[in-house]
């Protein structure tokens, strides 16, 4: 695999690559590389000729300058666990901010509705900052397909709506969560957690989808609550739950309201922040 600090690198491979009619597949991570990415990266390098994983911590998606302060970086490592799935002629492309925002970033980006909820009501700015990298990483690798981990479901939303906004021809490849043997969502936070909070940290996956799989117990307001104050009396702390539609993101306050629902969650857990979301199986007749 070949491994490009520059933007006019990566296009100079990607183009060679390209006029042999290559089909590149496009893994974009923020590097700290766990089990979720590799299942991404390994399902691109099945499905396409080559693949390109850019590895950057991004500055302007970051709500909280503690959070990008503390965020893991090993390039090194990365490197180290991408090596299995690359062939020679595959990409990691590890820029600098400097490289990728040479000019101060400006654009504001409409995703309507989509982004005032959930993960944009409490990240002011987030999607703006995904939105605005993911667009130029598109255009720099140009790649057919890109995948993206459903752990960031509302994240998938707005770079699909982001395709549409800037007409790219790339197809956005959703890939269901990886977990951790006791069911914690595989996060590049994750080892930043404390040895209590990691001990209690699967509670989440447990509350939702116990809550996912018995909607008859209640109204999602009344589902809601009982989440809540589970988690909460174990000593995380519950920043949103909701249960929404999964097109719209819009939160259903009747299970009736839509065929897709998904429960959503943020909670801290210390100074830890953790997302993590779980399919309503279909119920007749609710
Ligand atoms: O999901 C992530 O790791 C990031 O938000 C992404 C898509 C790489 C953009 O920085």
């Amino acid at each position: 695999m070949k491994i490009f600090e520059t933007v006019s690198s990566t296009r100079e491979h990607i183009h060679a690559l390209t006029d042999k009619h290559k089909r590149i597949g496009f893994v974009p991570t923020m590097g700290a590389l766990h089990e979720g990415h590799l299942s991404l990266v390994s399902r691109a390098a099945i499905e396409n000729d080559n693949v390109v994983v850019s590895i950057f911590v991004n500055p302007i998606q970051f709500n909280n300058p503690d959070d990008l302060e503390k965020y893991p970086r090993d390039l090194e490592a990365d490197v180290r666990l991408l090596q299995p799935y690359l062939k020679d002629d595959d990409i990691i492309f590890a820029p600098s901010p400097a490289e990728m925002y040479p000019r101060p970033e400006t654009h504001q980006y409409d995703f309507g509705t989509l982004a005032n909820v959930m993960e944009g009501r409490f990240r002011p700015g987030h999607f703006n900052g995904v939105g605005v990298v993911v667009n130029k990483l598109f255009r720099i690798v140009e790649p057919q397909t890109a995948y993206f981990g459903e752990k960031d479901f509302q994240q998938l939303a707005i770079i699909k709506c982001l395709t549409v906004i800037e007409e790219l021809p790339v197809q956005i490849i959703p890939c269901e969560i990886v977990r951790e043997p006791d069911g914690l969502a595989m996060s590049s936070r994750n080892v930043r957690l404390t040895t209590d909070y990691r001990s209690i940290a699967p509670m989440i996956y447990q509350a939702i989808s116990h809550a996912a799989a018995n909607i008859d117990l209640g109204t999602p307001l009344e589902l809601k609550k009982i989440i809540a104050k589970t988690l909460n009396r174990t000593g995380l702390e519950v920043e949103y739950v909701e249960f929404a539609d999964e097109t719209s993101l819009q939160p259903v306050k009747r299970w009736n309201e839509s065929d897709n629902i998904r429960c959503f969650i943020a909670v801290q857990a210390g100074e830890i922040r953790l997302i993590d979301n779980v399919k309503c199986p279909k119920q007749f007749g609710r």
